[in-house]
């Protein structure tokens, strides 16, 4: 498995016993940068499905690529799909959200995981991204926790991340700052408005 993915496949089972409830208004509050509906929702790298799992769609779908979270999703009553964010096995144009929550950072290719969340996207549908900013104080200390047990993550803050999704054509928005941040970006329609 590569880059970070094997430590979580083996971690799955006490994931949700170990880690926070996802926080549902701050994920809410990157989606309604949407400028469309949200009927399908793809949580990518989306693992146990703590986070879609604390919203409402008609159709929710978590991609990820260790076995062992898609597992704990489905215990969840989830959907899943067995995929790479960075080739998503996903039709082009037929998602309304895309969720990237504490997961970016584990993820290498970073500019193939965003074109590839601006590909599945419909027009006007988001890219929400929850994720820790390295700058900050305790941003740096979970840097040096992480490296330090073996994960090989590489964090961006919110500016950063604002030029990678405009790199891949969304229209980006930071819509929460500090140490857990989110950025949003819009697929713009066909004739950009
Ligand atoms: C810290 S967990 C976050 C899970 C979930 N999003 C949450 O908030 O609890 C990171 C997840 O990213 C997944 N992951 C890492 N690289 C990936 C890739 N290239 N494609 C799909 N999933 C990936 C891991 O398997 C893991 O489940």
């Amino acid at each position: 498995m590569h880059g970070d993915v094997g430590p979580f496949d083996r971690f799955a089972p006490v994931y949700d016993r170990v880690m926070p409830p996802a926080r549902r208004g701050l994920l809410r509050d990157g989606l309604a940068v949407a400028e469309r509906d949200v009927e399908r929702m793809v949580d990518v790298g989306g693992g146990s499905g703590r986070a879609i799992r604390r919203l409402d769609a008609p159709q929710r779908t978590v991609v990820d690529a260790a076995p062992g979270m898609l597992r704990q999703a489905r215990r969840h009553g989830l959907d899943t799909v067995a995929g790479d964010a960075r080739r998503l096995p996903l039709k082009s144009g037929s998602v309304d959200a895309v969720l990237v929550v504490d997961a970016i950072h584990h993820m290498d290719r970073v500019d193939d995981v965003l074109a590839e969340a601006a590909r599945v996207l419909r027009p006007g549908g988001v890219l929400v991204i929850r994720d820790f900013d390295p700058v900050t104080l305790r941003g740096r200390g979970l840097v040096a926790a992480e490296h330090l047990v073996g994960f090989e993550s590489v964090f961006y803050t919110p500016a950063e991340l604002v030029e990678k999704l405009t790199a891949a054509g969304l229209r980006p928005t930071i819509v929460e700052e500090g140490f857990g941040y989110t950025v949003a970006g819009v697929a713009e329609s066909e004739t950009g408005k």
